[in-house]
């Protein structure tokens, strides 16, 4: 009885460290995964705690949709239509100290009335009284996610969930989004009534959103309909001719730093969802031909983020930015990845530099993910990047990116920490053409452990005799 207790116990407690080891998630800057892999259902078990993950993630986030832009916004947009997307420029201020008022100004007066002038890196809080950008970025990480966890998992809720959303923000009558960015990042103050070029960046992840869509439609799942398929394909034709003639995105389009490399990532996704290869291809040449070779030095550094008030921030957000154009060239046979830069860097060098410089008071896990991006491309045989990570946050191969950046050794981590979930293996989306072949993938996890599982019960029996005696 003593035993069986044990056993028991023993299980509920390596369960419950792995569910707590898997909560809390940040969003990545960028990323695309090869929808193949994704497809392919032939993941290494050493993913099985990251695959739980990414399915809660996609839990948690679904619990907020759906999302629209006519919903969450205390302010119109200065057209007066409720479908244009609206949002202000996050780091600029107002300086009331010239406008003569003789008393205090209401927030709505201060909008209007003093001018704004920008202060690089210090969000202003109050741009979030017009949430359009947090909504954009919630729902894009809710989209990627619940795509994953429909390869995951194979449950429709989670495709349905994606289908749902994006008909609601870009297609829905009441609902849809204006297939364009005309006042995006609004800087506020007398006379504002356009957008500016930063505000581009508000949509950069629609590389996500694409990513999703593509696992979708290629996994055939069922709610992922023509009309909806079709829809956005429509809209995204608009919005490319937008994104290549504006005034506003020709500006970004041409923006030295991070603000340049997030446009080629939104432009080179849409152009694969509406099936231009071609155009896409053009796409990325272009910014590997132009941008690219001015941002890299040949010791790893990013000299245009270097230079910003959050450099870590904005070195490690610029490396996920090349990353997800070097994916998304890889998708179409562009093999970007070994290309150098006029003075000699690439994105390995900037990989590599990134990871020797100390983040200060900035949070350093924004890196992870292009380390563990890093490994899985150019390989690590000398294991730098698995104890870079190792290092820096143990857990890392319970974090979603440890799922598709692969292959990236766990560094034991799995073998030492993970169990079984209890609630079955990971199967095929049930639409799709793969097969199961990680079936029984999260029992193996544990059951290859039995030292570690004799000891569990020891300890557990040790308790037991404790408590009960
Ligand atoms: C938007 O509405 C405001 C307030 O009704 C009005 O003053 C303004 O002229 C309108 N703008 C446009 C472009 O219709
Ligand atoms: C704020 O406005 C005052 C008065 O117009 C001006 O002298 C001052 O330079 C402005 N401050 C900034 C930071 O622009
Ligand atoms: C003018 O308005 C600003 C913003 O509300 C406020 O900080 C400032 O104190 C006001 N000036 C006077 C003299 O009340
Ligand atoms: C903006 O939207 C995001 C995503 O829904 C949400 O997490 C955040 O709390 C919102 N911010 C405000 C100030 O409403
Ligand atoms: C998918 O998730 C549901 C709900 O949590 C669960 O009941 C089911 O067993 C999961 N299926 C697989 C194959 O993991
Ligand atoms: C295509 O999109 C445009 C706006 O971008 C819209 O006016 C039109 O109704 C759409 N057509 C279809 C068939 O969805
Ligand atoms: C993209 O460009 C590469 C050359 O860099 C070429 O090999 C590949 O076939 C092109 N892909 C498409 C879809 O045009
Ligand atoms: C980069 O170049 C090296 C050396 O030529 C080669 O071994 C490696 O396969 C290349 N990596 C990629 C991702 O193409
Ligand atoms: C799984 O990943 C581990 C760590 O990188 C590696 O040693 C192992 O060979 C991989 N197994 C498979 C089947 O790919």
């Amino acid at each position: 009885m003593a035993l069986l207790c044990a056993i028991v116990l023993s299980f509920l407690t390596v369960r419950s460290l792995a569910d707590d080891l898997s909560v809390g998630f940040s969003p990545y800057d960028n990323d695309f995964i090869e929808p193949s892999y994704i497809l392919g259902n032939n993941w290494n078990t050493t993913t099985v705690v990251a695959q739980e993950a990414i399915v809660q993630w996609a839990d948690s986030l679904a619990a907020q949709g759906p999302w629209s832009v006519t919903t969450s916004k205390a302010f119109l947009a200065p057209s007066n239509n409720t479908h244009d997307y609206l949002s202000w420029a996050p780091y600029w201020w107002p300086n009331c100290s010239g406008v003569g008022n003789t008393t205090e100004l209401t927030p709505q007066q201060i909008w209007v009335t003093c001018p704004y002038v920008p202060r690089d890196g210090e969000f202003n809080p109050d741009f979030r009284t017009v949430n359009n950008t947090g909504a954009f970025t919630a729902m894009s990480d809710a989209i990627f996610s619940n795509a994953l966890a429909w390869a995951i998992n194979g449950s429709s809720v989670y495709s349905a969930n994606v289908a749902n959303w994006i008909n609601t923000w870009f297609l829905a009558p009441d609902t849809y989004m204006s297939p364009n960015l005309n006042y995006a990042q609004v800087v506020r103050g007398p006379g504002a009534n356009t957008g500016t070029h930063t505000g581009v960046l508000d949509l950069k992840c629609m590389t996500k959103v694409v990513n999703a869509v593509l696992v979708l439609r290629t996994g055939k799942a069922p709610e992922w309909t023509d009309t909806i398929d079709t829809g956005l394909v429509n809209w995204t034709t608009t919005y490319i001719g937008w994104l290549t003639s504006n005034k506003i995105a020709l500006e970004e389009a041409a923006s030295a730093n991070n603000h340049g490399t997030f446009y080629y990532n939104q432009l080179a996704a849409l152009q694969i969802l509406v099936n231009d290869l071609a155009g896409a291809n053009a796409t990325l040449h272009k910014y590997f031909s132009t941008l690219y070779q001015h941002q890299v030095l040949a010791s790893g550094e990013q000299p245009f983020e270097a230079e910003r008030t959050r450099p870590f921030h904005y070195r490690s957000y610029n490396l996920a930015s090349m990353i997800t154009n070097a994916r998304l060239a890889a998708h179409i046979g562009f093999n970007a990845w070994n290309l150098t830069t006029s003075t000699g860097g690439s994105i390995k060098a900037a990989i590599d530099f990134t990871m020797t410089v100390p983040p200060k008071d900035e949070p350093a896990s924004e890196l992870f993910p292009s380390v563990g991006a890093g490994a899985a491309v150019y390989g690590d045989p000398q294991g730098k990047y698995a104890a870079f990570l190792s290092r820096s946050q143990e857990d890392y191969p319970s974090q979603p990116w440890f799922f598709w950046d692969q292959p990236l050794s766990d560094s034991g981590w799995v073998r030492t920490h993970a169990t079984s979930s209890g609630t079955g293996t990971a199967a095929a989306p049930t639409s799709s053409a793969g097969t199961s072949k990680n079936a029984g993938a999260r029992t193996r996890v544990l059951l290859d452990t039995p030292g570690e599982l004799l000891l569990g019960v020891a300890i557990m029996i040790l308790i037991h005799i404790f408590l009960f005696a």
